[in-house]
C-alpha cells in the first residue's frame, strides 16, 4: 500500500478541506503532515459549516482515523477551541484522533515573537497569520523546541520557563513591555494562562509514535490520505521567499512530516482554484486591481478562513501551476470554484511571463524584485448557475473547454471540478 497525498498548488485556500472530506470515505486514515493553525480548512455539508485549523478534514467521517503528524505544530489554545467547536456541531472525538508525540508545540511566546518580528519588518512584512508559525518552526530547527511528548516528562515546566525567558529577552529588544502585547484579543499574561489551561486538552488526546502507526497501517493494507496545508507557492524552499510559510508544503513534506519513505508515495492530488488568490504579502503576477478582481472576491467570498482578511484575486497562472505540478509530482488535478467564473464574458489565463527582455515559463529566482509582465490568452466565458449541476456533461461547453485547455497545457488530467462549497457540489470528470 502507498499513501496518497492531497495538497494545494497555489497560495493556499484552494479548497483542500472540502475535497479531503469528499475523498475521506475512500480511506482508513487521514493525516496532516505540516503547518499549524495558520491553516483554515472549510468543510460544508447538511447546511453546516466547519473551519478546521489543526485537526485533519477526515474528522466528519466516524470510521476514519485522523492523525496530526510530527510535521505539524500545535497550539493547544487553538486546538481546544477547535474541539469545542466540533463538539458544538455534534462531532464527537475519541480514539479517532491521534496526535504525534513528535509534533512541536506553539508556545505563547512564539506568538509574541511573531508579532514583534512582523511589526519590525514594516513595509516588508510577510502578512503572517501571527499564529506563531515562524518562531515555533525556528525553535524546532534550532533544536530548542518543546514537543507533545515532552508534556509527559517531569521537567516540562522547567523547559517551558527556560524557553519563555529566552523568547522574552528577544521580544524586549523590540517592545519595552511585552505584557502590553495582545494575543487573541487579550493581554499576553491572560492568554498565557488560557494556554496553560488548554494543555489539559492535549493530555486527554491519544498520543502515538505516528511514524510507526502510519507505516504499520500501510503494511496492514490500510489506505491513507495525507492532507496538506497552505500551498506550493508558500513552501519554505520553493515559494516566493521570504513571503512564504515555514514548512515544506510540497509532496516531499509528507516524507518528513509523517515518516513515510518516498517509494511509498502513491497518487498526488493537486488542487487549484479556477483562478488565483493570495492572502498576505508577496508577488502575485496575475493579481487584478480592477472590477474583475473585485468580482472574483465578491462571488468567491474570498476572505481568509483564519484571519478574515480579504484575499487578493487574479487570473489562473499556468507557469505557476506547471511549477507546482513539477515540484509535487501531481498525478491528478482537482479544479475548485469553477462556479465563481460564471458570468465573466472572457476568462484570462496567464501562459507566459516576460522578464529580463525574454519570454519565459520559469518563475524568476527573486520574484519579489523582478518586474514580471504576464502574457495572457483569453477564453470564452459562460453564464450559467452551476450550483445544482451534478454531472460533467451538464456543464457549459465553455467550461468543458476550459478544463481541456488546462489539461493540455499542463499534461495532467483534471479528475474533479468543484462548483460550490458543499460536499455535494463536486463533479467527477
Ligand atoms: P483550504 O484552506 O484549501 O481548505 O480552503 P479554505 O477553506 O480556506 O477556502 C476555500 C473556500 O472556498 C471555503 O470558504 C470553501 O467553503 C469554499 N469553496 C470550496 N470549494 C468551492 C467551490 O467549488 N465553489 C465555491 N463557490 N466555494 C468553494
Ligand atoms: P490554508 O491551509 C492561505 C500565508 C499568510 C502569509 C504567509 C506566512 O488554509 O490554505 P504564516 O502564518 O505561516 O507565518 O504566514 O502564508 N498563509 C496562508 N495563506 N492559506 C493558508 O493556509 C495560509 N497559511 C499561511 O497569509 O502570507
Ligand atoms: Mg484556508
Amino acid at each position: 500500500m502507498k499513501i496518497d497525498v492531497l495538497l494545494g498548488l497555489q497560495w493556499g485556500d484552494e479548497g483542500k478541506g472540502k475535497i479531503v472530506d469528499v475523498l475521506t470515505p475512500n480511506y482508513d486514515v487521514v493525516a496532516r503532515f505540516q503547518g499549524g493553525p495558520n491553516a483554515g480548512h472549510t468543510i460544508e455539508f447538511d447546511g453546516k459549516k466547519f473551519v478546521l485549523h489543526t485537526i485533519p478534514s477526515g474528522i466528519f467521517n466516524k470510521n476514519i482515523i485522523n492523525v496530526i503528524g510530527n510535521g505539524v505544530i500545535i497550539d493547544p489554545f487553538v486546538l481546544k477551541k477547535e474541539l469545542a467547536m466540533l463538539a458544538d456541531g455534534g462531532v464527537q472525538i475519541g480514539d479517532n484522533l491521534l496526535v504525534s508525540r513528535k509534533a512541536h508545540l506553539i508556545l505563547p511566546t512564539h506568538r509574541l515573537l511573531d508579532a514583534v518580528f512582523e511589526k519590525a519588518k514594516g513595509k516588508q512584512k510577510i502578512g503572517s497569520t501571527l499564529k506563531g508559525i515562524g518562531p515555533a518552526y525556528t525553535d524546532k530547527v534550532s533544536r530548542n523546541g518543546l514537543r507533545i511528548g515532552d508534556l509527559e516528562s517531569d521537567n516540562f515546566k522547567e523547559r517551558y520557563t527556560k524557553s519563555r525567558a529566552r523568547h522574552i529577552k528577544t521580544v524586549e529588544q523590540y517592545e519595552k513591555d511585552y505584557t502590553e502585547i495582545q494575543i487573541e484579543g487579550v493581554s499576553f499574561l491572560t492568554y498565557e494562562k488560557a494556554w496553560m489551561e488548554a494543555l489539559t486538552v492535549l493530555q486527554q488526546l491519544k498520543k502515538v509514535n505516528s511514524e510507526y502507526f502510519l507505516n504499520n497501517a500501510l503494511s496492514a493494507g490500510k489506505k491513507i490520505l495525507a492532507e496538506g496545508a497552505q500551498g506550493t507557492m508558500l513552501d519554505i524552499d520553493f515559494g516566493s521567499y521570504p513571503f512564504v510559510t515555514s514548512s515544506n508544503t510540497t509532496t516531499a513534506g509528507v516524507c518528513n512530516g509523517l515518516g513515510i519513505a518516498p517509494k511509498n508515495i502513491g497518487k498526488v492530488f493537486g488542487i487549484f482554484k479556477a483562478y488565483c488568490t493570495r492572502v498576505g504579502s508577496g508577488p502575485f503576477p496575475t493579481e487584478l486591481f480592477d472590477a474583475d478582481g473585485e468580482e472574483l472576491r465578491k462571488t468567491g467570498r474570498e476572505f481568509g478562513a483564519t484571519t478574515g482578511r480579504p484575499r487578493r484575486c487574479g487570473w489562473l497562472d499556468l507557469p505557476a501551476l506547471k511549477y507546482a505540478i513539477m515540484l509535487n509530482g501531481v498525478t491528478e488535478l482537482i479544479m475548485m470554484k469553477a462556479d465563481v467564473l460564471s458570468g465573466f464574458k472572457e476568462i484570462k489565463v496567464a501562459t507566459q511571463y516576460s522578464y529580463s527582455g525574454k519570454l519565459s515559463e520559469e518563475i524568476p529566482y527573486d520574484e519579489s524584485t523582478t518586474e514580471v509582465e504576464v502574457v495572457y490568452t483569453g477564453k470564452k466565458g459562460w453564464d450559467m448557475n452551476l450550483e445544482e449541476v451534478t454531472s460533467y456533461d451538464k456543464l457549459p461547453t465553455e467550461l468543458n473547454d476550459y478544463v481541456k485547455y488546462i489539461e493540455n497545457a499542463v499534461g495532467v488530467p483534471i479528475k474533479i471540478v468543484s462548483v460550490g462549497p458543499d460536499r455535494n457540489q463536486t463533479i467527477n470528470v
